[in-house]
């Protein structure tokens, strides 16, 4: 990374409501880096990405190699045979220069979710889902909007939903360990993820359908990979089989097509109150309110809780410095007076509310962020200024942004203090994981996530609820290895 002047954030708090300071004052520097020749350049590229390197690597020896945090680069996927898609991005992996992803006014986010490949629409029935669209085109806004109107009146139902979901994921765990000494959570968690969360967004209750009970969080992972696998370091198939079958052609949407149908039609059949919402108060059709409410639950919702939920508990289960007791404490200590968990009370748990922040940002949930440039424009790092140009990708890698040394002391310890207290909330305006910092507000008019919020307090409230429920839990990322009963 780039030299680091003392570990204190930028003078100006980077909102989203705020732009980046005028980077007058700093050099103007010609970005280093290069995309090298067509087709061997990608490519070499690529085989570092996935293979000889990977992301973390990747990025941080040209940052190295170029001393400086902005630079030109390739990132896979490139598809040698099919679709064309453009390689060429600009790197930015500092808190400061990836702020300016956030503006507006200098980005468009049209069809960039995962770079410049756009999965195919027939993954979502032909239509073009409010994640793709940028804050420009109209129906943004509807599909914003309607996805934080859901969000709100799902919030009378959440707990209760989470709890009693949990309460069936942590049964399920319990007797696989007095069975078999272990149980690998990942699926089970899945499962209660995809329960609670049809029940409290969509409205509907899976307990309606056996077969999309028993699958539909099957179908969601199938439907997610293949969008995703091009994209993606799967880790699983020795290379060059991986290179070969995995990151050379997008996978056709035909392979869940049966299975996603299903989701569809219990969709259809079932959140009645949502699709009634979509179609009468933000004049969507029935088609686009039930592919953008599927989108939400299946990609932001189900996809960004299954990779960060089970790192956190891994984080709490295989932890040995005596932060399990330190956060019992604080928790029975706001419950116990007879204050039951909910929203407000685990909005009290400081040091609970900071291990989630510090999860999100040690291990963000979705590495990679994109967005095009409008128009020319400066964009600046901590020490320099750099011109873009109009049409070009920048691509934030939130795992380097993250541990930028300017803004975090000791960056890459996990502190699970980090941001307690009034020193630690200043923090918060550089916690990027939602696509905004934690201290800026999604908007209609802005790509945050719409679940900025909500997001954070379902994560406190499964903690809570954890050592509410535990004295203990022994486990790591995948499996849980023992659990002490709360006497
Ligand atoms: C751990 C869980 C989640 C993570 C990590 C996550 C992360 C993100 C990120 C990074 C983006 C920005 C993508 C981009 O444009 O580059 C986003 C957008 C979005 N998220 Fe989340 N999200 C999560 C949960 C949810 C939930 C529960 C909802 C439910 C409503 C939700 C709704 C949305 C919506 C609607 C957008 C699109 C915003 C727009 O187009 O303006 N997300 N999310």
């Amino acid at each position: 990374m780039a030299a680091a002047s003392p570990r204190s954030p930028p003078s100006t708090p980077l909102t989203s409501q705020q732009p980046p300071s005028p980077p007058s004052q700093l050099p103007l520097r010609t970005m280093p880096g290069s995309y090298g020749w067509p087709v061997v350049g990608p490519l070499s590229d690529r085989l570092d990405y996935f293979w000889f390197q990977g992301p973390d690597k990747f990025f941080r020896t040209r940052a190295e190699k170029y001393k400086s945090t902005v630079f030109r680069t390739n990132i896979p996927p490139t598809f040698p045979f099919f679709g064309d898609v453009n390689p060429n991005i600009v790197a930015v992996l500092d808190v400061k220069s990836f702020s300016h992803l956030f503006d507006m006014d200098l980005v468009d986010k049209r069809d960039v979710l995962i770079g410049d490949f756009r999965p195919s629409l027939e993954f979502y029935g032909g239509v073009r889902v409010g994640v793709y669209l940028d804050t420009t085109e109209p129906k943004h806004a509807k599909i914003k909007s309607f996805a934080m109107e859901i969000l709100k009146r799902s919030s009378k139902v959440w707990l209760q939903e989470l709890r009693s979901n949990l309460n069936t994921f942590w049964g399920t765990i319990e007797s696989e360990v007095t069975k078999n000494g272990a149980a690998s959570y990942i699926f089970p968690l899945q499962r209660c993820i995809f329960s609670f969360l049809c029940a409290s967004l969509a409205g509907a209750d899976v307990s309606v359908s056996p077969d999309i009970a028993e699958n539909g969080w099957k179908t969601f992972n199938t439907w997610l990979a293949l969008q995703v696998i091009p994209t993606t370091k799967v880790g699983i198939v020795p290379q060059p089989l991986e290179e070969i079958f995995l990151h050379t052609w997008p996978y056709p949407s035909l392979l869940v097509a049966g299975n996603y149908k299903k989701l569809c039609n219990f969709i259809d059949e079932n959140a009645v109150d949502c699709l009634r919402l979509g179609q009468e108060e933000f004049g969507l059709t029935r088609d686009e309110t039930i592919q953008n409410l599927l989108f939400v639950l299946g990609f932001n919702a189900y996809g960004g809780f299954s990779v960060f939920l089970p790192y956190l508990i891994g984080k709490i289960s295989g932890d040995n410095s005596g932060l399990q007791e330190r956060i019992r404490s604080e928790v029975r200590k706001v419950c116990g007076s007879g204050s039951d968990l909910n929203f407000k009370t685990v909005n009290e748990m400081e040091l609970v509310k900071s291990v989630v922040y510090e999860t999100l940002r040690f291990n963000p949930p979705v590495p990679l962020q994109f967005a095009r440039a409008r128009d020319d424009f400066q964009i600046s790092s901590h020490d320099a200024v750099f011109e873009v140009k109009k049409g070009e990708l920048l691509c934030g890698y939130q795992p380097l942004v993250m541990r930028d040394a300017n803004v975090f002391d000791e960056p890459e310890e996990f502190k699970p203090d980090r941001f307690v207290g009034e020193t630690g909330s200043e923090l918060l305006n550089y916690l990027y994981w939602s696509n905004g910092p934690q201290t800026g507000t999604p908007s209609a008019s802005n790509k945050q996530c719409a679940a900025k919020d909500m997001v954070t307090l379902t994560a406190s409230l499964l903690i809570a609820d954890l050592f509410l429920r535990y004295d203990s839990v022994t486990g790591d990322s995948g499996s849980i290895k023992a659990v002490v009963k709360a006497k």
